[in-house]
């Protein structure tokens, strides 16, 4: 298992990036980091201002060609460079690159969502040319399905898949709240794949929390691995997920009981 950080920027995070882009300059001089960032409030706001029409299906947008060109537009030109430059800022040698790039993200089309595609496999090779460059690559959720045509990712799937195929020991999804809640409304500290399980099933995690939840039991492919979903607008929200147990939600694959293999 390497060292490697996948980090996701979501919600708020993207909005207010300069503290969390902070962070991440701060953690890449020590170890490799790969971001990946989903689109926040951006696609939304430039399809009502571009005018283009929209159709739901069961809560969820259905992408079509005209809303796929303005999202593909939006998180790669604008969120993507916005990203890139931010860090580059702050002496980051970052590089803006989408899963379309060197056929990074390896995708087949969903059923019945239009131009929506779900990561299948990892191609490395770009990225691990970028790591051992000592590069961070920022990447958007765009990926070729299996007909070569353009596609979204759920950025959130995206970074599951890129933390698998990497071996990364760690996983973490910064979003807008604390992590998991529970039930009772509180934060759930630590989780294990089950309760995760059970929790989605209750209908306790719900909407855009669900594929995250997934994404980070998808990540925690091996006993080593930890995935982390973290408030991303809390002082140093990078560093304390890596290191602090009790901030966040952390997803491990089984119970672990301290000095007990
Ligand atoms: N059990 C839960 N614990 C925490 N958040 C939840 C839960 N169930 C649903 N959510 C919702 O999931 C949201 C985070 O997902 P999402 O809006 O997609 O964020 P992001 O932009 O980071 O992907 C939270 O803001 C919250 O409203
Ligand atoms: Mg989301």
């Amino acid at each position: 298992m390497s060292d490697i950080l996948v980090v996701k920027l979501g919600g708020t995070t993207i909005a207010d990036q300069r503290q969390v882009l902070d962070d991440v300059a701060r953690v890449s001089r020590r170890r490799p980091v790969v971001l990946v960032h989903g689109g926040g409030k951006r696609i939304t706001e430039w399809l009502d201002r571009l005018g283009v029409e929209t159709r739901f299906e069961g809560g969820l947008r259905v992408t079509d060609q005209a809303s796929l060109e303005v999202a593909a537009a939006v998180l790669r030109g604008v969120v993507n460079s916005e990203l890139v430059s931010g860090l580059r800022d702050l002496g980051v040698d970052a590089v803006g690159l989408s899963g379309v790039d060197g056929g990074m993200l390896v995708a087949e089309r969903v059923e019945g969502m239009g131009l929506v595609a779900r990561v299948v496999d990892l191609r490395r090779d770009l990225l691990d040319s970028l790591l051992v460059g000592g590069q961070v690559p920022v990447v958007a959720p765009l990926a070729r399905d299996e007909h070569g045509i353009v596609c979204n990712v759920n950025a959130d799937d995206a970074t599951a898949g890129i933390a698998v195929g990497l071996g990364a020991r760690q996983t973490v999804f910064m979003t807008d709240v604390d992590g998991i809640r529970g039930e009772d409304g509180e934060r759930i500290a630590s989780i294990t794949t089950a309760e995760a399980e059970r929790l989605i099933e209750a209908g306790v995690i719900a909407g855009g929390m669900i594929p995250k939840v997934r994404a980070a039991l998808a990540a925690v492919s091996t006993d080593a691995a930890e995935a982390i979903i973290a408030d991303g607008s809390a002082d140093e929200a990078l560093t304390r997920a890596i290191a602090d147990p009790s901030f966040g939600t952390h997803v491990r694959r089984a119970a672990g009981v301290a000095g007990v293999a």
